[in-house]
């Protein structure tokens, strides 16, 4: 469920970035694509966990509501300071990272069984046909760990902070180092 807003931040990012190099005639210096790409691949996540578990009606109507007050929040509190909406999201991807963790010893424990990795899951991230759940994780935690390093150096440029550039570097999300099974 909390993959539904992940991949707003991203979406409202590119927005307003797109506007204000309109309105202001400048370079963007990447962010834009790169904040679709979060956004895209954070539905990827989406797209994937669906596969493994499907929300009832109730968690659905959750996340209608959710997704209005988040959007709506987001795009404000970054219109009023884009510095504080990348360090927030940052910080909520840091999260993401730990529980991808707490989900990989679950899986470890027996408690989530380690099912096949979903096709869709296999084909994104160009995984073997042996692929499992936790192949999956892996990869999506992955990601986050990429998007928590993306938002706080954007953060910390907006601030006139230094930058770990590499961890800026544009990120495949085929690119990955762990593509095999078991
Ligand atoms: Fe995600
Ligand atoms: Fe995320």
């Amino acid at each position: 469920m909390l993959e539904t807003v992940a991949a707003v931040p991203g979406m409202v990012g590119a927005t307003i970035n797109h506007l204000t190099a309109l309105r202001r005639m400048r370079d963007d210096d990447g962010w834009i694509r790169t904040l679709m790409e979060e956004a895209e691949n954070e539905r990827m996540h989406l797209m994937t966990f669906v596969q493994i578990a499907q929300p009832n009606l109730f968690e659905r109507l959750v996340i209608i509501g959710v997704q209005w007050i988040f959007y709506v929040g987001f795009f404000l509190l970054y219109l009023a300071s884009s510095r504080t909406a990348h360090r927030v999201v940052g910080y909520f991807e840091e999260e993401a990272v730990i529980s991808y963790t707490l989900y990989l010893k679950e899986i470890d424990e027996g408690r989530s069984p380690n099912v096949e990795a979903p096709a869709i899951a296999r084909h994104y991230w160009k995984m073997a046909d042996n692929a499992t759940l936790r192949d999956v994780v892996l990869v999506v935690r992955a990601d986050e760990a990429h998007h928590r390093d993306v938002n706080h150096g954007f953060a910390n440029t907006l601030a006139g902070l230094p930058v770990d550039t590499a961890a800026q570097a544009p990120y495949p999300p085929h690119a990955h180092d762990i593509r095999m099974g078991g």
